[in-house]
């Protein structure tokens, strides 16, 4: 059975590898080097999670071990994440493990990361998809909406969610 639990500090060498499995290869594009963490676009994702607040995540643990995580953390306006908003939206990032994939556990994960940060009082949630990443359309089914004119280019969309 799967179980959607909270991240702790003792998951965050397993969100690494997630934030990883987060950035999108375009199909026939070789993947980045795992050095791509350390860019400073990527690696405030997640550096001294979870110490902030805003800073909140999840995990799908599967008998077979952890598969996947949801997770969220303000950027402020001096750093923006890719898919910035505003200072106090957090930005969701979201992966799972590649065996894991297309059987609703990114549905369930995200379900419960949006009512978590509703019940928080978060005034939303933000996020970015490249255009091309079928993720989008999950995002869309669970509600988030594009913000025109935030991207930096059309390749990528910025979405939110307004709980
Ligand atoms: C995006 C992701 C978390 C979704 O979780 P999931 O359990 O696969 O999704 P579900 O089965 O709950 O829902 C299916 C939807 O997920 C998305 N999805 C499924 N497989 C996917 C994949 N390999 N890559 C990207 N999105 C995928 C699609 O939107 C799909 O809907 P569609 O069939 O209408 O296209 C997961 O597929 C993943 O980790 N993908 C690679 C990492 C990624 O793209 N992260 C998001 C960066 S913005």
């Amino acid at each position: 059975m799967t179980v959607i639990r909270p991240a702790t500090a003792a998951d965050v060498p397993f969100l690494w590898d997630m934030l990883y499995e987060a950035i999108f290869v375009p199909p026939g594009q070789a993947a980045p080097p795992r050095s791509v963490l350390q860019d400073p676009r990527v690696d405030h994702y997640l550096r001294d999670f979870p110490s902030r607040p805003g800073d909140a995540g999840l995990i799908a643990d599967t008998p077979q071990g952890p598969a996947g995580a949801a997770w969220h953390r303000r950027l402020p306006a001096h750093d923006p994440g890719y898919g910035f908003v505003r200072a106090d939206v957090p930005e969701v990032t979201i992966a799972l493990a590649p065996a894991f994939r297309g059987q609703g556990l990114g549905t369930k994960l995200l379900e419960r990361l949006l009512a978590d940060a509703a019940a928080a009082g978060h005034p939303g949630l933000s996020l970015s998809v490249q255009v091309r990443n079928r993720a989008r359309h999950l995002y869309e089914r669970l509600g988030f909406i594009r913000v025109a004119g935030l991207s930096p280019d059309d390749s990528a969309w910025t979405m939110w969610h307004p709980l």
